[in-house]
């Protein structure tokens, strides 16, 4: 049994092993004196190197700038763009956050594939500029994390991060310096934190700690959320693994005909009851050895039969209608990524130190230390709750075409979420949203929300949102980039989809 395959929504990361380029060897560490560090006022022995680069990197007008956060014997990585049509030059600049999943998933795959300010070109060589980067009314900072993944690093002896919370802690840290001293136009925010797949994870695990750590801490420096946006998230696997029997057995993703036939749709909804039973207890009591077998089960019994046939050739879990390219990633833009990254040109523009011998887009080590814990099976809804019942603002947007972290399951997941605005939102039916398609109107997928006062004596309301893409799997702004800039742009002037 390869327990990487035992979850559902995870992105894993064999590629790494199928790298065309020889490792680099870089002999010595580039000149420290390109860049520039900043200490943190908090902690003495946290600081962020940063080191402005240019459009020949990464193809766009705006000033970018890339660096390390040095947190202890933590190295984590980021790579940050100002907004297109920048705000102001007070200290209130938006700021998104970007973690691709995983986990040990790199955040370079969502820049250069996704929704980046450029994208990777055909040849793996250089970027061409993305019309439709989500930096247009906000900054956007892509991280590398947890310690470990992708051009982020930990010096040796240091334990890798095997859950949620240990980088939700150094990611904390990282924000704090950052808003505070790096980039003070972005001191008062707002920040709204997003990503895809394992950050359905990441997001409620950092938002959470950066709302109790400003609470806590009401003196040192504030990290200014106000909203999570999580795309096709791994928020609660139970209901992920409830999902696959909808996606595959009926025509509801937006299929002309359910991808399973009746014979196996039939063990499918036969096992489902017991996977659903045995996730409930890995909920109840999250235990790494119960939750494993809780894995197991639903692997063995639901998961196995698409999933299992996922590879170069193969099914794709992240579009059921599309096929499979590539072992584990599915789309050859990711092996691009990784070779435009491992150029020497790269690495000498980055300043990458000797410690990162190559860039590979997933980390086998991160991925294996969080095998080891119980954070791949356990549910993140109780952090939604605590950000909501704490104000901060919660986008849910799903490509419907994805299996990995299907929209039946985010369905049900929103729903069973016990908090103040359950109700109201259980209420409501998904109802048409429309956008802008290659300049004509589309409908582009279906919407609910609902705006709830959660506390007594403040007339601030607070926004929960479910937003579907047709015509889209796993990763939204690779599948729709036109569609989904407008979904951003949208909750971020917090503007109806209605
Ligand atoms: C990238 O590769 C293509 C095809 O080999 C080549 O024509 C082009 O000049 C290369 N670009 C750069 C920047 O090296
Ligand atoms: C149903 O699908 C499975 C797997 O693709 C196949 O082996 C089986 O023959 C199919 N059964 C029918 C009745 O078509
Ligand atoms: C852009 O950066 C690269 C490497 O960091 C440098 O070689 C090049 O001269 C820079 N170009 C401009 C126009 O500043």
């Amino acid at each position: 049994m390869n327990y990487l395959y035992l979850l559902p929504c995870i992105i894993t990361s064999i590629l790494a092993s199928k790298v065309s380029q020889a490792p680099l060897l870089h002999d010595h560490d580039p000149s420290v004196s390109d860049f520039t560090t900043y200490q943190s006022e908090v902690s003495s022995s946290h600081s962020i190197r940063v080191k402005r680069q240019n459009a020949t990197l990464c193809d766009t007008p705006v000033d970018q700038y890339t660096g390390w956060l040095d947190v202890g014997a933590k190295h984590l990585f980021f790579w940050y763009f100002k907004a297109e049509n920048a705000a102001s030059d007070n200290d209130d600049e938006p700021l998104a956050l970007w973690l691709t999943g995983g986990p040990g998933g790199s955040s370079m795959l969502g820049m250069l594939q996704e929704l980046g300010p450029c994208l990777i070109n055909k040849h793996g060589n250089g970027t061409v500029y993305n019309p439709f980067g989500w930096n247009k009314e906000t900054a956007l900072i892509f991280v590398d994390q947890p310690a470990g993944v992708g051009f982020s690093y930990l010096d040796e002896g240091e334990p890798v991060p095997g859950d949620s919370f240990t980088s939700a802690a150094d990611m904390h840290l990282f924000l704090q310096v950052f808003v505070s001293k790096v980039f003070p136009e972005h001191k008062n925010g707002p920040l709204v934190i997003t990503g895809e797949s394992y950050a359905g994870h990441y997001l409620p695990a950092l938002g959470a700690q950066i709302v109790s750590q400003n609470i806590l801490y009401p003196k040192q420096a504030q990290v200014p959320l106000k909203s999570l946006a999580i795309g096709n998230g791994y928020v609660s696997p139970l209901d992920t693994a409830y999902g696959y029997w909808e996606t595959l057995c009926t025509t509801n993703p937006g299929v002309d005909k359910p991808i399973f036939n009746e014979t196996i749709c039939d063990i499918m909804a036969t096992n489902l009851p017991r996977c659903i039973a045995v996730a409930k207890t890995c909920y109840d009591y999250p235990d790494p050895a119960i939750c494993n077998a809780a894995a197991k089960v639903c692997w063995d019994g639901v998961i196995v039969f698409y999933d299992g046939e996922s590879y170069a050739g193969g099914r794709n879990r992240f579009d059921i209608t599309a096929p499979c390219d590539l072992d584990e990633f599915c789309y050859p833009e990711t092996e691009l990524v990784q070779d435009y990254l491992n150029l020497e040109s790269s690495f000498n523009a980055l300043g990458v130190p000797k410690n990162v011998r190559k860039f590979e887009v997933g980390s086998h080590a991160v991925e294996e230390a969080f095998q080891l814990t119980e954070d791949l099976e356990i549910t993140m809804k109780p952090q939604l709750e605590y950000l909501l019942a704490n104000q901060i603002d919660v986008l849910i947007y799903q490509g419907n075409l994805d299996l990995a972290c299907n929209t039946a399951g985010a369905k049900r997941w929103t729903a069973n979420m016990p908090w103040k605005g359950q109700s109201a939102f259980t209420s409501k039916e998904l109802k048409p949203w429309k956008s802008t398609k290659d300049g004509k109107e589309v409908v582009a997928g279906t919407f609910k929300e609902v705006n709830v006062k959660m506390m007594d004596g403040d007339e601030k309301t607070t926004r929960f949102a479910l937003v579907t893409v047709d015509g889209s799997g796993h990763m939204v702004p690779m599948d729709q980039p036109e569609i989904s800039l407008d979904m951003l742009n949208r909750w971020l002037a917090g503007k109806s989809f209605d």
